[in-house]
């Protein structure tokens, strides 16, 4: 077999819808307080999409900016690989959809469905398809319309989800820079404490499923912030270990922005002081697979991270999935 080839991060992008949802908008939506919101899930604000706006037309914005980052053109794509839990419909692919929108007219496409987790499996996955040659350039869209499946009668989920999309451009690129390792990992076994289980093969749409709400977002939150923390230390450890890197070498550590009692006990468990990981959940909320892309693409973009800097990429959510990327930009 060929030699591997180095995958990394070629240049990212972002997209947030312009309509704020405040906190203060949400006492009068539901019987939930600022005081309550901010102690103990960490947010401020969320995005909202406008009624035009989707899942694809969302991503392709973000993606039009990840493009632009890296001097290359649509017609240079070869993949896209979407990860979404909002699709714009079953299907076709949100990453078709994204194709048309941008003109990408070389592009092999799919989706990835990994919940929050699907930004680190859709650049696991891009990784190998650069690394081996198939593809040059990928094009990784993680995008979600959250406000579309939130229960907003629902104060126990109402108050934490929002809309947004990130992109990264993968390529082969020379190391020391590059994706240096990834981490996968999922437990089947817990799929019902964090789902959506209408629409699909299992509860096909009928009268009775939207009146029993089952197009909505369920989740046991307290359950599942048990889980949590502790997969997304494991997932660090693991990817750390691969990759022959301590944890203090790390940069930056992007975590997936669901709740901030859950990103410090992470980041407790890893050895990892709170200066070192990357927060922007207080003005987004979780928007699922977009939260560590959109966070990537702020802190490049910001400067907090520059070429040569090592970022640990980390994520927790449905189905359950967990995972890490660790990378030097
Ligand atoms: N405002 C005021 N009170 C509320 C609200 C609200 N918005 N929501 C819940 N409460 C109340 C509850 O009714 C409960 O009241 P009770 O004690 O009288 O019954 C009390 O607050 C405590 O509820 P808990 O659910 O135990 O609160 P907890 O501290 O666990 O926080 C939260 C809830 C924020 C959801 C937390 O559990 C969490 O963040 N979980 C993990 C979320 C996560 O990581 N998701 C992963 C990815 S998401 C994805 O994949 C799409």
């Amino acid at each position: 077999m060929a030699e591997l080839l180095t995958a990394g991060v070629v240049g990212t992008g972002m997209y947030v819808p312009e309509k704020v949802l405040t906190n203060a908008d949400l006492e009068k939506m539901v019987d939930t307080n600022d005081e309550w919101i901010t102690s103990r899930v960490g947010i401020k604000e969320r995005r909202i999409a406008a009624p035009g706006e989707t899942t694809s037309s969302m991503g392709a914005a973000a993606a039009r900016a990840a493009l632009a980052d890296a001097g290359i053109t649509a017609a240079e794509v070869d993949l896209i690989i979407t990860a979404t839990i909002t699709p714009d419909m079953p299907w076709p692919s949100t990453a078709c959809f994204i194709q048309r929108a941008l003109g990408a007219t070389r592009a092999a496409c799919f989706d990835v469905e990994a919940a929050c987790t699907g930004f680190v499996y859709a650049l696991s996955l891009a990784r190998n398809y650069v690394a081996t040659g198939m593809y040059r350039t990928v094009l990784v869209v993680a995008a979600e319309t959250l406000s579309r499946i939130t229960d907003w009668e629902d104060r126990n989920t109402a108050v934490l989800f929002g809309d947004a999309a990130g992109a990264a451009v993968i390529k082969a690129v020379a190391p020391p820079a590059g994706i240096l390792a990834t981490h996968l990992g999922a437990d089947g076994s817990k799929g019902e404490l964090l789902e959506m289980p209408g629409g699909g093969s299992r509860h096909p749409t009928s009268h009775e499923t939207v009146e029993a709400r089952m197009h909505f977002i369920r989740m046991k939150g307290n359950e599942v912030f048990k889980h949590a923390a502790r997969a997304m230390a494991h997932s660090n450890s693991e990817v750390l270990a691969k990759a022959g890197i301590t944890i203090d070498q790390v940069d930056l550590l992007i975590p997936h922005q669901a709740n901030m009692r859950i990103i410090e006990a992470a980041a407790r468990l890893s050895k990892l002081p709170m200066e070192k990981v990357y927060l922007n959940l207080m003005h987004y909320g979780n928007t699922s697979a977009a939260t560590t892309a959109v966070a990537l693409a702020e802190a490049r973009r910001d400067k907090r991270v520059g070429p040569g800097s090592l970022c640990l990429l980390v994520a927790f959510g449905g189905g359950f999935t967990w995972g890490a990327c660790l990378l030097r930009l």
